[in-house]
């Protein structure tokens, strides 16, 4: 049974295309619409309901695409508007849906309104889209207050004013390339909702939003020293947030098929984003505290129960994205941060991939969506070691190249085991725009097709197993109780069950149980160590064996 078309959100699999990285088709080593309209069938074929593109937006590239000069348009590295029109019909035709990535916080320093800001000076109707404001200081030589930009240094940049001399700061939560927008300004909120309208015209199925808690600030601007831990923070998660995603949601459900707003929210604990998934606001929003949990059983089953009991399945699960290192490296370490800070020849890559296959088996046996990063169908490990020249990652150099960023999650995938560059582009073409490793010749999706111990067929079996099963009965998820705290199993609706073994010795399997997948062969009928099983149970599941 498939899920009712109004709730197709609620259980879908989602796959990140990261475009620059998935697949050229032009050959100057960087992924774009051509690359990526070519391999759909793969992504029809791994069992993907639907694809997230990060931005594709005319863009300085600043930040990789988060840095958006023109919403209407396609950046040329990329494509043209009529090959994203088309890309989204061809999705179409293979029953995938597109959702794609919508930046309301910040636009780039070239948008048309920014320039035009700079060249009105202060007080002007340009400025205020923007939060411009006067330096402390004698002459105005501090920055109006204490916020720091995430990405390193301070949060705002001064300006020449157009008669040249030093003026007011501009705020800029990210790289000073990106200028905060305004959201007290009527002007761009009419914008934004023109924005949505321009893409649910052309068929997007929804918007992937970022830092979907930023947009609204606290007027005043106060400093944030001094805040208790777990405040709220002047720029984050502020009442007015709900206003706007009301009225997009409104708008959205003006549109038939269905379009949906997926949250990009940070927010701990995971029980703040309750407000925003009440129903009228955004359909769901990730479960980031699961993609931060260390391997541990404990852990998981503590931030599974806490999102189930608060939000239900509307935080989809997801353990990677291209924001943070990829899970197999984390889960191949001692220290399991998803920091920005790789700490190179650490991961034990055997170790890490065991670990990956358990836990897709277990994110995907989960009630609710999941969300998969490209190239983790692969087990693409975090590339630690990008030459320093090469990292184009705004973090690297914020941060006086103390800590290198996200690049190493954004490796051009391999396709092709013996064409140069793994066939990330044509024959003929440049090289990749990052160095791929050399052991990732073994990785490339063809190499793996074939064979059934592979990543990727560990991924495509999954996910033809969840499509056949009624995941979508109902929710429930009823914990079983096997020997050992090192074990997570549970029950779901129709005779499944999933459990996964946390502990250093292989266990027993429910007794009757029929193995319908696992992540890794057993052990004298037993599940070993870092495995995972998916299991056709009885009516009544024991609660212990
Ligand atoms: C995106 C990042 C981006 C940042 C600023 C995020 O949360 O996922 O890749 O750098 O927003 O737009």
């Amino acid at each position: 049974m498939g899920a009712p078309e109004a709730a197709w959100h609620h259980t879908a699999v989602v796959y990140q295309v990261y475009l620059r990285s998935f697949a050229d088709g032009s050959g100057d080593g960087i992924g774009d619409l051509a690359g990526l309209t070519a391999r759909l069938p793969y992504l029809r074929d791994l069992g993907a309901d639907a694809i997230w593109l990060n931005p594709w937006y005319r863009s300085p590239m600043a930040d990789g695409g988060y840095d958006v000069a023109d919403y209407r348009a396609i950046d040329p590295l990329f494509g043209t508007l009529a090959e994203a029109g088309a890309l989204i019909q061809s999705a179409h035709a293979e029953r995938l849906r597109v959702i794609l990535d919508i930046v309301p916080n910040h636009c780039s320093e070239q948008h048309r309104w920014f320039t035009a800001a700079l060249a009105a000076g202060p007080g002007s109707a340009e400025r205020a889209r923007f939060w411009f404001r006067p330096g402390r200081g004698a002459s105005g030589e501090l920055p109006p207050n204490d916020w720091m930009s995430m990405f390193g240094g301070p949060a705002w940049t001064r300006v020449s004013e157009p008669d040249g001399r030093p003026g007011q700061w501009y705020l800029h939560l990210y790289a000073p390339q990106q200028p905060d927008l305004n959201w007290e300004n009527p002007e761009v909120r009419a914008e934004f909702e023109e924005v949505l309208r321009f893409w649910l015209d052309r068929d997007a199925d929804g918007f992937r939003i970022d830092v979907a808690d930023f947009l609204v600030k606290d007027p005043a601007l106060p400093d944030a020293a001094g805040l208790p831990a777990g405040a709220r923070r002047p720029w984050e998660d502020q009442d007015g947030l709900h206003d706007i995603y009301r009225s997009w949601r409104r708008l959205l459900d003006s549109y038939h098929g269905n379009r949906v707003l997926v949250g990009e929210m940070w927010l701990k604990p995971l029980t703040r984003l309750r407000p925003y998934l009440a129903g009228d606001q955004l359909h769901t929003a990730f479960n980031f505290d699961f993609l931060g949990a260390p391997w541990d059983a404990a852990r998981l089953r503590q931030v599974i129960g806490t999102a189930l009991g608060s939000i239900g399945a509307a935080a989809p699960w997801v353990l990677s994205n291209h924001d943070v290192t990829r899970h197999l490296t984390r889960y191949g370490r001692t220290s399991t941060g998803t920091g920005w800070q790789p700490d190179p020849g650490s991961a034990d890559l055997a170790l890490g991939t065991r670990r990956a296959r358990a836990a897709v088996l277990l994110s995907l046996a989960l009630p609710g969506s999941s969300y998969l990063y490209q190239g983790e169908e692969l087990g693409l490990w975090e590339v630690e070691d990008i030459p320093g020249e090469l990292i184009a990652d705004p973090i690297y150099e914020r941060s006086g190249h103390r800590i290198r960023g996200r690049d190493g999650c954004r490796v051009p995938l391999p396709w092709q085991p013996d064409a140069p560059g793994f066939g990330f582009g044509p024959a003929g073409g440049g090289a990749p725009w990052l160095p791929q490793p050399a052991a990732w010749r073994q990785l490339a999706a063809a190499a793996q097709a074939g064979d059934p111990d592979s990543m990727l067929a560990l991924y495509r079996a999954a996910l033809r197993l969840r499509a056949d099963r009624d995941c979508l009965a109902d929710d429930t998820l009823t914990w079983l109780t096997p020997a050992g705290d090192a074990v997570l199993a549970f029950s779901r609706p129709g005779q499944f069950a999933c459990m996964v073994n946390f502990s250093a010795a292989a266990v027993p399997l429910p007794p009757d149980a029929e193995v319908l997948l696992a992540s890794g062969p057993l052990d004298d009928g037993k599940l070993p160590s870092d495995t995972a099983a998916w299991l056709r149970t009885g009516d009544q599941p024991t609660s212990a064996w």
